[in-house]
Formats: C-alpha cells, sequence, structure tokens
C-alpha cells in the first residue's frame, strides 16, 4: 500500500487539500483530527471538564464506538452510531480536541485504528503525528505549513462564511493557543519528520499547493 502523511499547524489547508491530491490520485483520504474532534464533542456534550477529568475521558472511551465512512461529500464521523460531522467545527470542540489529543490514552486508543486503515488502503492521512508516529514508514511524507496570521485568516473566513459569530482576533488568539498545546504536549507532540518535505501554503493558491503536492508524490512514488 501507499500511505502518504501530511501534517502541519491548523488551518495550513491539510484537509482541503489531502482531500483533493486523495481524489486526483484515486486514494481515501483520512482526517485524523476529525477523530479526535468525535471524542470530544462526545466528553463536552457528557460535560466533562477534559483538561482536568482524564479519568472520566478514559471510561468514556471504553464505552465509545467510533466509526468512519467515507461518501460522496467526503468523511464522515460517527460516535456510537449518531453521525456528528456536521457539530465537530466549532470553535468550543477545536479547543476540546486539542485538549483530548494531549491525553495519552486518547492517543494509543486510535492509533490502531489509524494503522490499520493505513493497511487497507492506499491514503493520505493528515493530522500531527503522521509522519513521526503514526506510520514513520510511510512513503511520503509532507509538512504543510503556513504564518499563524494566514491560517487565522483562512479559518475565520471559513467560519464566517458559516455563519458562525466569531472575530478575527479570537481566531487568531485560538489558533496561536492550540499551536502552542500541540506543539509542546509531551505525548507525539505536532512536529515534521526529519524526512518530510515542508511545504509553504501561505504565499501560494489552493491549486499550487495541490500541484506542488502531486509534484512530490510523483517524484517519491515515481508514478
Ligand atoms: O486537524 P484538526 O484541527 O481537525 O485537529 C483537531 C485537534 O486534534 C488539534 O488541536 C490537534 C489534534 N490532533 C492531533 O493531536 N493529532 C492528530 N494526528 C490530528 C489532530
Amino acid at each position: 500500500m501507499i500511505n502518504i502523511a501530511i501534517d502541519g499547524p491548523s488551518g495550513a489547508g491539510k484537509s482541503t487539500v489531502s482531500r483533493a491530491v486523495a481524489k486526483m490520485l484515486g486514494y481515501i483520504y483520512i482526517d485524523t483530527g476529525a477523530m479526535y474532534r468525535t471524542l470530544a464533542y462526545k466528553a463536552l456534550k457528557l460535560g466533562i471538564d477534559i483538561s482536568s477529568e482524564t479519568d472520566r475521558v478514559d471510561a468514556m472511551l471504553s464505552d465509545t464506538v467510533l466509526d468512519i465512512r467515507h461518501a460522496e461529500d467526503g468523511q464522515h464521523m460517527f460516535a456510537d452510531g449518531e453521525d456528528v460531522t456536521a457539530f465537530i467545527r466549532t470553535p468550543a470542540v477545536s479547543m476540546g480536541a486539542s485538549a483530548i489529543s494531549a491525553i495519552p490514552a486518547v492517543r494509543s486508543w486510535l492509533l490502531e485504528m489509524q494503522r490499520s486503515f493505513a493497511r487497507e488502503n492506499n491514503c493520505i492521512m493528515d493530522g500531527r503525528d503522521i509522519g513521526t508516529v503514526v506510520l514513520p514508514d510511510a512513503g511520503v511524507k509532507i509538512f504543510l505549513t503556513a504564518s499563524s496570521e494566514a491560517r487565522a485568516k483562512r479559518r475565520f473566513d471559513e467560519l464566517k462564511e458559516k455563519g458562525e459569530d466569531v472575530t478575527f482576533e479570537a481566531v487568531l488568539s485560538d489558533m496561536i493557543k492550540r499551536d502552542e498545546d500541540d506543539t509542546n504536549r509531551a505525548c507525539a507532540p505536532l512536529a515534521a519528520a526529519e524526512d518530510a518535505v515542508i511545504v509553504d501554503s501561505g504565499d501560494i493558491t489552493f491549486e499550487q499547493t495541490v500541484d506542488k503536492i502531486i509534484e512530490i508524490i510523483n517524484n517519491k512514488v515515481g508514478r
């Protein structure tokens, strides 16, 4: 199987770019951030204070069935049979996902599921630790990044388009806080693998980013 790891900070365009590249190559796209988001959504719904009630998060895991299904309109996330895809992109769930992803038991709970997708499919998997921890033998590793301002601007535009009541300043400060938390956590922090190719999406268009990544993949796996 050919596995492509795409890591990077929030808002660098990983998911839209990965989805487009996967479609062009006929690979499946796995958005691992959505897995953390789904667990955070469930924890918040149960009233769990994720940062302080790690034991309640642990207990929740043993009582959770997480499922990913691929449909025409992309990846759908299910928690205990409920399609939660529409609810996992809010600012509260984003912060909750960052907090829940720092819990080692959560990361190991998801690890085998993530690896089994990669064993069974040619796939593009995006996240924070795919090239470093989840798929250290991935054939291609890309670290997609951009300045925090460029990423916050993109996320702000997306949230506004969805009708969310947010300010640019709040989105930027959330982004900086999440970057810090994701980079500084002890377990599987956000990091570029030593053999990753760094791509900066800040000054180039979406199409140029996709073209650049396709070129990197073609050079590496000789399509
Ligand atoms: O990519 P995203 O914004 O949907 O990810 C949500 C959170 O999940 C993010 O704060 C970091 C965390 N995450 C992670 O720790 N490891 C991954 N492989 C993917 C996401």
